[in-house]
């Protein structure tokens, strides 16, 4: 089975094309896309709604015909003849992105595109009118493809994209078993938008145990950055200067909610100590170069400190038999290294995403979809009616 996933939920528009064995128990990847909007939004210091939607429309044809031209030798090409009837289908589908609906009808006139068996689509959670254009464009493909389309969740996405090894980029044809995990397993959240700690009782099967009662981990970092003078996303920023820092008794942080009994975080008041710390080192024109990179250390000390005790917490509790973290945050070396640590002193597996998978991309999206396939999930006949639903939850 060949199958096409799609991820536009925030600032990357991803596309991939993944090819099933024949009893879709496993699968290979063939192709593997993304078009970043990173330097589109950093002038803003965050993404812009609006402006991701518009480039996600400009995207997503390019993406689709390097996909093709990159899959030409490994999957059944054809060319699609399109009955007026479904021209019409997909004009309305994309009624409101009349010119992606335009440059698709044209690409399918103009192109051969692999024979797609399946369309995997995530409707959310993220901005909803980015992810608006992917569901639209999934439907209406879905209908030139006459093939079927599977909704995924983005969250899960990240979680299920660590049964892709590592040298997945370097060996696309290989393929890829699925570990042979042990449930129950915690999976911490790290992202942009969500810091979550979950449950998970089976693939599918997942209980939010807390999260974030205000801005998400990823949030943090970049606020932070930004105060620092850094461009976004800001996470990457404090994670390079953090590796300068040295312990400064001067340089101090809270460590919030470290002790509250439960699995919720709060890192509102965390960046708004950070704020004033800046702010006082300004006045006294003590905020130089090193100054700045122990600020980094520090705050980078005290989020990782609370996700490991809250993370710890909810292992012992639930006798969880491994932990998986996943979300851009998981990319940050300080926090890898010292999960990585803690959770050897327990004897108990971590399971981290190849480093290319830790930010948004469309293999996560299939390798969600794809446990849901052999969990027995039944996708949505070509052109079904479906939402994206900015706040959907696991
Ligand atoms: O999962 P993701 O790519 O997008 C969302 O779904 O949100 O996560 C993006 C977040 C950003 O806040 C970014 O600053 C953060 O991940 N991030 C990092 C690092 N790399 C990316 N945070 C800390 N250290 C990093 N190395
Ligand atoms: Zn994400």
């Amino acid at each position: 089975m060949i199958i096409l996933a799609i991820e536009t939920s925030c600032d990357e528009t991803a596309l991939s094309i993944i090819q099933t064995n024949d009893t879709n128990t496993n699968f290979k990847v063939l192709s593997d896309l993304v078009i970043s909007q990173i330097d589109i939004h950093a002038e803003y210091g965050g993404v812009f709604p609006a402006l991701a939607k518009r480039e996600h429309t400009k995207n997503l044809i390019p993406l689709l015909k390097k996909a093709s031209l990159e899959t030409a030798e490994k999957t059944t090409q054809v060319r699609i003849d399109l009955d007026v009837e479904k021209e019409k289908q997909i004009e309305e589908i994309l009624r409101r992105e009349p010119e992606l609906a335009k440059s698709l009808l044209d690409f399918i006139q103009k192109n051969n595109l692999p024979k797609i068996d399946l369309i995997m689509v995530t409707h959310g959670p993220g901005l909803a009118p980015a992810l608006w254009v992917g569901v639209n464009f999934a439907r209406a493909l879905s209908v030139a493809c006459n093939c079927n389309i599977l909704p995924v969740n983005h969250m899960e996405g990240h979680i299920t994209s660590i049964i892709l090894k590592d040298d997945y980029r370097e060996n696309l044809e290989a393929l890829y078993p699925l570990p042979d995990f042990k449930f129950p397993l915690i999976s911490l959240l790290i992202s942009g938008g969500h810091t979550q700690i979950i449950l998970v009782k089976d693939w599918c099967n997942y209980e939010i145990l807390g999260e974030t009662i205000d801005d998400a981990a990823g949030e943090a970092f970049d606020k932070v950055a930004r105060m620092l003078g850094y461009s976004y996303p800001g996470g990457p920023h404090i994670s390079k200067h953090a590796k300068n820092g040295k312990e400064n008794d001067e340089i101090q942080l809270p460590r919030p909610m470290l002790h509250s009994k439960d699995y919720r975080f709060s890192f509102s008041g965390l960046k708004t100590a950070a704020r004033y710390l800046i702010e006082n080192l300004k006045e006294t024109e003590k905020l130089d170069e090193q100054t700045t990179a122990d600020i980094c250390r520090e705050f980078e000390h005290a989020v990782t400190e609370v996700l490991i005790k809250k993370t710890m917490n909810a292992i012992h509790e639930h006798e969880a038999r491994g932990l998986i973290i996943a979300g851009g945050v998981s990319a940050n070396t300080f926090i890898k290294e010292s999960f990585t640590k803690k959770l050897a002193a327990h004897d108990l597996p971590l399971y981290l995403p190849e480093k290319h998978m830790c930010g948004d991309n469309s293999l996560m999206i299939a390798t969600a979809g794809f446990i849901n396939l052999i969990k027995n999930k039944k996708p949505l006949e070509a052109g079904s009616d479906f939402s994206a639903i900015g706040n959907l939850k696991l």
